[in-house]
């Protein structure tokens, strides 16, 4: 494993946990965290030990305050464009990966912090989480595919009022417009995370993979095109060995005993 400054990583019982690591600025997001974030996953894409990750905050106050309003402070027009867009790779990448990333907050995801959380596949947040996009108080807008992503998670009624408003939401009523799956206490926040990363993993690894394609591919484009994938991707899973383990550990009254293959 790489070294790196901002991000930490552990991992166990194939689980990998990885912080952000700069809570004396509530964990905002330079360009360096944001470039550590992006080999971190890229390594976890590839790790065949790890099936699931949780991507959290270090220290009790914050997931991520944002993208480092002080960088953004200095940035022109094109700056600013390659800015957006490094960060949206980076996001894009966690979102592309091949295991499931669940996102667990732990106190203030604003801004890029939230569109972090949103690039996940799950949140769970603790009680004292709040979440928000307070960039246009900033006179700027989400340039981290907030405003794609909160639309598609939340509606765009929802994505109206948190953007255009910016305001937060608190935990239970992010839980109520689905921006988060779980709520939990603060101290039981990493052991709910990790309990629905093992509930993924006791399930077949390329099934899981595929799905998650299916999803997201599916959400790019129209229902035809993502009833045609869901199809592809069914008949690939149907050629897996783990389908014929899964399939004749049922009939067999059995757990099944998955390889990845
Ligand atoms: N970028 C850069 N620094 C940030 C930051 C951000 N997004 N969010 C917090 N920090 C820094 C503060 O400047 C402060 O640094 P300092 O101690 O060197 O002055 C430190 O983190 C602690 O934050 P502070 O504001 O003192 O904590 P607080 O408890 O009073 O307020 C927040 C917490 C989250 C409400 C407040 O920090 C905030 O509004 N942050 C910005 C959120 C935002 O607009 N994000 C979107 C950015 S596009």
């Amino acid at each position: 494993m790489t070294a790196l400054r901002w991000i930490q990583r552990q991992d166990a019982d194939r689980i990998a946990t990885v912080s952000i690591n700069r809570p004396e600025k509530l964990n905002a997001l330079n360009l360096e965290v944001l470039e550590e974030l992006d080999a971190c996953f890229a390594e976890l894409d590839s790790s065949s030990e790890v099936g699931a990750v949780i991507l959290t905050g270090t220290g009790s106050k914050a997931f991520v305050a944002g993208a480092d309003i002080s960088e953004l402070a200095g940035l022109g027009i094109a700056a600013s464009k390659q800015h957006a867009m490094r960060g949206q790779a980076v996001f894009d990448r966690i979102e592309r990966l091949s295991k499931p990333v669940i996102a667990a907050i732990n106190g203030f995801a604003l801004g890029g912090g939230l569109e972090l959380a949103m690039a996940c596949h799950m949140r769970v947040a603790a009680e004292n989480a709040q979440m928000g996009q307070p960039e246009v108080g900033l006179g700027l807008i989400p340039g981290f595919g907030g405003t794609q992503r909160l639309a598609r998670l939340v509606g765009p009624g929802k994505a109206y009022e948190l953007i255009l408003g910016g305001g937060r939401v608190r935990a239970e009523e992010a839980q109520r417009i689905g921006l988060v799956n779980r709520v939990c206490s603060a101290d039981e926040l990493l052991d709910t995370s990790r309990a629905l990363a093992a509930r993924v993993l006791r399930n077949a690894p390329l099934a899981v993979t595929y799905a998650m394609q299916a999803i997201r591919r599916g959400l790019e484009g129209s229902l035809a095109e993502g009833l045609a994938l869901e199809s592809d991707l069914f008949a690939l899973s149907c050629g897996t060995e783990d389908m014929r383990e899964g399939t004749q550990a049922f009939l067999e009254k059995r757990k099944p005993a998955f390889k990845g293959q």
